[in-house]
């Protein structure tokens, strides 16, 4: 890995020991051996495939939204590719549609804005959703019945070798929070199809729902959901009902707004989170019957 650095194999900045709090969302996460932030495909490859060669595991960590990182050492690598971060039109645009390429480490609420802008219509229900675009993509996000799934054309993956290939939105099966993109896969950008429509009234729906997002869903530090829900029911509605509202581990509680929200209240562990996760899932567990699977993602816990 070493001689990638070196000789001029990387472009990027490249951080040694890099608390993970400083990237994720909840602020908790110990330190990685080494954080790069590839600036171009090469770069990231030429990472890649010395990590492959080398057995060094690989986190991607992309807006660190949805992800709880263990207190201890993380072994191995973290890629942040927060560098591709571009929106463009592509050629396939037409008069009613638009086609945009958008690169993975496009911050949704970046991509969001850019179609309020622009009078793009397809994802305002999107709006005030944290992450970046490749995460969004990978676990298929989604908010007042839209999923990301509803506007992808194809997505440009990156295998560990760093050979890269187009995957068309029917090769790609999606479901609730979920893709089977494998985690040996990078998304490096995806193309989507929105609709073209007066600027003024994509602006209006998309504040709409983050109204409907913020008198729901609470502020701080959080991983969104922490619980997928289980099939119609909502993981919060059970969470809540099972009086689990205000419960508390450490620093961490879970959420007096929404109930499928942990909130760290300052200074919290993943040991904590974790803890607390198995103490709700008990009580659930015991009032409903019903076991609750996480929709958070975890490195290393
Ligand atoms: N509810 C309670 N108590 C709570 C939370 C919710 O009683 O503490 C009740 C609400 O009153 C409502 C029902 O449960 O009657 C559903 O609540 P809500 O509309 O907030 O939806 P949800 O099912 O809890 C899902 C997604 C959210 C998404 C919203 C809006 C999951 C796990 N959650 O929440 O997604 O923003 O719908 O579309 O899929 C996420 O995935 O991280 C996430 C936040």
């Amino acid at each position: 890995m070493k001689e990638i650095f070196e000789k001029g194999l990387f472009k990027g900045e490249i951080k040694f020991d890099e608390p993970l709090s400083a990237h994720t969302s909840l602020r908790i996460g110990g330190p990685v051996d080494i954080m790069v932030f590839p600036e171009d495909p090469v770069s990231l490859k030429n990472v890649l495939a010395a990590a492959h060669r080398e057995s060094i595991p690989v986190h991607v960590i992309g807006g660190g939204t949805n992800l709880l990182a263990g207190d201890g050492r993380v072994g191995g690598i973290a890629v942040s590719l927060r560098a591709f971060s571009n929106i463009e039109n592509t050629r396939e645009t037409t008069e009613e549609h638009v086609v945009l390429y958008a690169g993975a480490g496009v911050p949704l609420a970046a991509l969001v804005n850019f179609s309020r802008r622009n009078g793009y219509s397809g994802i305002e229900a999107l709006s005030g959703i944290p992450g970046y675009l490749g995460g969004a993509v990978y676990m298929n996000a989604g908010s007042f019945g839209t999923e990301i799934k509803d506007v992808i054309v194809s997505v440009a993956v990156m295998n560990m070798q760093g050979d890269i290939s187009i995957m068309d939105r029917d090769r790609i099966a999606f479901s609730y929070r979920s893709s089977n993109l494998p985690e040996g896969l990078l998304i490096l950008s995806a193309n989507i199809r929105l609709k073209k429509d007066r600027p003024e009234d994509v602006d209006r729906r998309a504040n709409e729902f983050l109204e409907r997002k913020r008198a729901s869903q609470p502020g701080g530090l959080s991983a969104g959901c922490v619980f997928k829900n289980p099939g119609a029911d909502s993981a919060g509605r059970l969470i809540d009902a099972a009086g689990c509202k205000g419960m508390r581990v450490g620093a961490v509680e879970v959420s007096a707004v929404h109930a499928n929200y942990f909130i760290n209240k300052g200074g919290a562990t993943a040991r904590d989170f974790i803890e607390l996760m198995d103490a709700v899932r008990e009580r659930v567990r015991d009032n409903s019957g019903i076991e609750l699977e996480p929709e958070i993602k975890f490195i290393d816990t």
